[in-house]
């Protein structure tokens, strides 16, 4: 990964700060983009300090334009956007269907799954212009509930980016996705 440009969004904390960790450790330079900018940016500072490439950056990936011109920043200044984790996203106020609101459908549904076709949209039309790139969607066990929730429409989503580029989801260790608590480990209720 030396050299490669990643862009790892909700990456101020949890799942996402791992993630930029990890890649930088593989040689990958950064860009951790978090509406949290002051702790992206002190979490960016610290894994600097170990030697890793990585960069804070604010950015709301439910804002279409703020999210078009945060990538196109990134190529004119890199060259290149080779790696994007879609890793942003909320939890749901846990309420019984009948019980839930708009808002509280909207405002998950927004950042979430919209977000995350926004940063899609942005990097792939980046990707498609240099003939290569990756594409990481982060979703939820939940949506291999047949009750799924706003996560399960983000894994069809993904299943649609493959067509495009290269496609991981969370995976467990019998292949079926992953439910991670925020130090990385597999779920010890579901063993996936
Ligand atoms: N932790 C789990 O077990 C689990 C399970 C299923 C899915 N996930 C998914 O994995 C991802 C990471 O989970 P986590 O537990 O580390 O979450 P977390 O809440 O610790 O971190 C989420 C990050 O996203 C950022 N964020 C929120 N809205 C944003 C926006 N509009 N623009 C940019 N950044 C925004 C937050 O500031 C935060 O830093 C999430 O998408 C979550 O839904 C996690």
């Amino acid at each position: 990964m030396e050299g490669q440009v990643a862009v790892v969004t909700g990456a101020a904390q949890g799942l996402g700060l791992g993630i930029v960790e990890k890649l930088g450790q593989y040689g990958a330079n950064v860009i951790n983009g978090d509406l949290q900018y002051e702790k992206a940016g002190a979490a960016a500072a610290a894994l600097s300090a170990r030697g890793m490439a990585v960069e804070a950056a604010e950015l709301d990936v439910a804002d279409s334009g703020a999210v078009t011109r945060f990538f196109n920043r990134i190529s004119e200044e890199r060259g290149h956007v080779d790696i994007l984790v879609n890793n942003a996203g909320v939890g749901q106020k846990v309420a019984p269907v009948v019980e839930l609101s708009d808002e509280e459908w909207q405002r998950v549904i927004h950042i979430t799954l919209t977000g995350t076709f926004y940063c899609c949209r942005a990097a792939g039309r980046i990707m498609e212009g240099q003939g290569r790139g990756s594409v990481v969607n982060i979703a939820s066990i939940n949506g291999q509930n047949p009750a799924a929730t706003e996560r399960g429409k983000e894994i069809v989503l993904a299943n649609e980016i493959r067509k495009g580029g290269d496609h991981l989801v969370l995976r467990g260790k019998n292949g079926r996705p992953a439910w991670i608590d925020v130090q990385g480990h597999i779920c010890p209720i579901c063993g996936n």
